[in-house]
Formats: structure tokens, sequence, C-alpha cells
């Protein structure tokens, strides 16, 4: 059986605190998707760690944490994540499986990434630079080295050609930033990767699954950064909804049950691309200056407005949600009025659903307001002490959407959630 967490909005939901949450209840925690792009947060001992490719089960001493075959994983950066992880006192090479299917981010990947934002000028994408979408195109492009190749003689050959190919394209796109600081940390953590338990992922979870052990697929980004489904082409490279689930671990869809949909109480979005409910005003500031948005990742400042209930249908409608979770709802605390996004008005008309394409048309938000509860809720711990104005908004949505908000994040710490029946 499976279960899955994902993000319904641009990313940043609060992924990793609800997977470190409920991974006690799971024998397995699994990413599908996306690679070193992701940072998610988590409280550990009191200390926040991001973790940006390791799955947020690391930290439970008896959860397996499997990183996918649809995952592009960057060898410099899993290394530095092992090491913060290690400083916990976390054996992670006895709970830490890697897929032989999963594609490796090379240096030149990342000097791709960057040659191709700076080409694109005004139109970039805000692409975290990891390398994400040039990964993912040697994937598709059937060029790219996966895992299972670090333990071939034919490596560094392997590694030599795709090399040069990258080279000719990094010349053709003038590059000139020197690139083998990078190379040279980038094949020592090659020679720490061989020490991995490297899996044939999908025989590894579907074992799993047959010995009813429960699973639990950590997605990265969100629905609406979905390279097919998101507001293309300001998204990023993988299928971050729950149909990535099944080719990014290689399992069937009748096996999946819950998908868990995590929406913030509010909106962000950080890089490039339509955010139709985004405000440019000084409640867009208090939202970023309370909920502290800046990216886990890069550090950006994170562009934020009220929730958006038409992408968060959609977003419900192509992943199937059957539970909602809500976080970050203390950051509303201090705000007299709320709002919410009931309607676009796209090119004067009035709709409930997502254009195909986000870019070329004018998108207005129609606004829904409610009354804000002004009271702090971070240490409430049951349903019954939630404010009433509050009450009002969650059961809206719940209408609107047609699916339950289950538990509230009432602040970052593991035991700020509130379950509601
Ligand atoms: P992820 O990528 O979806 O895992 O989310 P990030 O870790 O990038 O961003 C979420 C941020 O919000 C992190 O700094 C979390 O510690 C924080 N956070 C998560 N839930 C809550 C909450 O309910 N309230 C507050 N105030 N912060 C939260
Ligand atoms: P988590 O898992 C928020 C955004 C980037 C950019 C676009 C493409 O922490 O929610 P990419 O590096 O993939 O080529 O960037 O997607 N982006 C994210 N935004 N949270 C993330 O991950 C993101 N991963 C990528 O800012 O707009
Ligand atoms: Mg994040």
């Amino acid at each position: 059986m499976v279960d899955v967490i994902l993000g319904l909005q641009w990313g940043d939901e609060g992924k990793g605190k609800i997977v470190d949450y409920f991974a006690p209840r799971y024998d397995v925690i699994a990413r599908f998707q996306g690679g070193p792009n992701a940072g998610h947060t988590l409280y550990v001992q009191d200390k926040k760690v991001v973790l940006h490719q390791i799955p947020s089960g690391i930290f439970h001493e008896n959860t397996i944490n499997l990183i996918g075959n649809g995952v592009v994983l960057d060898p410099i950066t899993l290394r530095k994540e092992c090491e913060t992880v290690a400083s916990f006192g976390i054996d992670y090479k006895k709970n830490l499986f890697i897929a032989q299917r999963a594609h490796i981010i090379l240096p030149t990947h990342r000097a791709l990434d960057k040659a191709s934002e700076l080409s694109k000028g005004n139109d970039k994408i805000g692409s975290t630079l990891k390398g994400i979408s040039p990964a993912y195109m040697d994937k598709t492009g059937r060029n790219g080295i996966r895992m299972g190749d670090l333990l071939d003689k034919t490596f560094t050959t392997q590694y030599i050609k795709l090399r040069l190919k990258h080279q000719r394209l990094l010349d053709s796109l003038n590059f000139q930033e020197d690139i083998l600081k990078w190379e040279e940390e980038f094949l020592d953590a090659i020679d720490f990767m061989r020490e991995f338990n490297i899996v044939n992922g999908e025989y590894f979870i579907n074992d799993k699954i047959q010995q009813g052990k429960k699973v639990l697929a950590e997605g990265a980004q969100g629905s609406m950064l979905d390279v097919d489904f998101g507001t293309f082409p300001f998204v990023t490279s993988s299928n971050t909804i729950s149909a990535g689930v099944c080719t990014g671990l290689g399992i069937a869809p009748q096996k999946i049950k819950e998908v868990m949909g995590v929406t913030k109480a509010y909106c962000t979005r950080v890089g490039s691309g339509p955010f139709p409910s985004e405000l440019h005003d000084e409640t867009g500031e208090e939202l970023r200056k309370i909920g502290q948005e800046f990216g886990a990742t890069t550090g950006r400042p994170r562009r934020c407005g009220w929730i958006d209930l038409v992408s968060l249908r959609f977003a419900c409608m192509i992943n199937g949600v059957t539970k909602l979770i809500m976080t970050k709802a203390d950051v509303l605390d201090a705000f007299h009025e709320l709002k919410l996004c009931r309607e676009y008005i796209v090119d004067n008309k009035k709709t409930t659903e997502v254009p195909y394409q986000m870019t070329k048309v004018s998108i207005e938000p129609v606004w829904q307001s409610f009354k804000g509860w002004k009271k702090d809720i971070t240490s409430i711990r049951d349903q019954s002490a939630l404010p009433v104005e509050m009450v009002e908004y969650v059961q809206f949505i719940d209408q609107y959407l047609g699916v339950k908000i289950k538990y509230i994040s009432n602040g970052p710490g593991r035991d700020q959630l509130i379950k509601i029946d």
C-alpha cells in the first residue's frame, strides 16, 4: 500500500514537515521526482535542517528511505546532505537506498542550466540553477548517466563522452565560467556514492509492498510546477503530480491509496511565471515577513498572495487528492481581513478553470473576503479550540474543493499539527 504527500501550489507548501510528522507510521519513505531544486525544511532536536534529495524520513531510525528512479541526483549535494544527517548521529548508510535507474546531475548540467537561463534574458524561468532541466533533457534525450553506471567499468568513458558533448553546447552559448573546480568535487563525490546501497528500485519497493509494508511517496515542488500541467514554460522538468509516483518508483496505480495534498493557507511562488493571486502591496510584504518566505534552497524572497482556489481545485482534480493538509495557518493570525481567489477573469470572461497557458492572457482574480481571527493559534493542539472565523474559512475551502482539510499546521514544529475530524 502506498500513500502520497505532495504539494498543490508552486512548491514550499511545507511538505518536509508533514512527511517528517507522518514518517513513524510508514516503513518506507520514497522520493519519486525532482532533485536538489527541492528544499524541505524539518526541525530535528530543535535544529532546522533542509533536505534537498534525501527523503524526509531519514531522521526516524526504523524508516527506510529510497531515492527513486524518477529523481535526478547531484552527488555533490548528496554528500553534503549526508554529512548534515550524520551530524545528528544518524547512520544514513543503513537506511538510505538509491535506485540504479536514477539519473546523475553532472557539473556541466549545472553550467548548462546557468547558460540557458542567461540566454533567456528577461524571459528566464528563475530556475534554481541546480542542473535539473539539462539532466532531465539528457534522460529523455537518451544520453544521461545513471546511478547503476557508477559501478560499471565504462563509467569514465561515458562521462568523458557526455562532458564533451556538453562542452560543445556551452561553447555555442558562449559560457566562459571555469567548471574544473566543480568537476574535482564531483569526481570525489562519485567515489562516495559508490559506497551506497544502490538497488533495483522497482523490485525493492514492490517487494516491500508485497510484504505488507507501508510506503509513503514524498513529492517535491508543487502541482503548478508540473512539466505537463503547471504554468508552462515556467515549471520544473518532472511530473510532480501523483501520476509521477508510478513512473518515478515503478509501482502500479492501483497500489496508491491516499493522496494527501499540502497547501499553504495562502500562496507563494519563487521564480518567474504566472501567479494570479499574487499581491504586490503591503499585505504581500506582510505575508512574506510573517511567513518568513525566503527560499530554502536559494534564499530568494518568495512572491506572496492569497490562496487560489481555482488552481487548487485543478490540482485536486489532476492528483486525485483524498485529504488536504493546510500549513502555515498561523501566518494569518495577524490579519483583520483574509481573502481568497474563487474565480479568474481571463480576457474579460469569468471562469473557474485554469487556462492551458497563462502567459499570453490577462488574468484577474475574483476575491472573496473573510474576517480574520486575530488570535495567536500556535499553541492550539485540539480542533475544538480553533477560532470560529478560522472554522468558517476552512469550511468554505472544503466545500469549494470538495475535499476536506484533515490537518491544519500551526507552526513549523513537529508537534504543531491539529487533526480535524
Ligand atoms: P517544502 O519544500 O514544501 O518542504 O517547504 P519549505 O521547507 O521549503 O518551506 C516551508 C517553510 O515553512 C519552512 O521554513 C517550514 O519550517 C515552515 N513551516 C512549515 N509548516 C509551518 C507552519 O504551519 N507554520 C509556520 N509558521 N511555518 C511552517
Ligand atoms: P520544493 O520541493 C519552490 C521552481 C524554481 C523555478 C522553477 C524551475 O522545496 O517545494 P528548476 O530548478 O526546477 O529548473 O526551477 O521551479 N522550483 C521550486 N519552487 N519549491 C521547490 O521545491 C522548487 N523547485 C523548483 O524556483 O521557478
Ligand atoms: Mg521547499
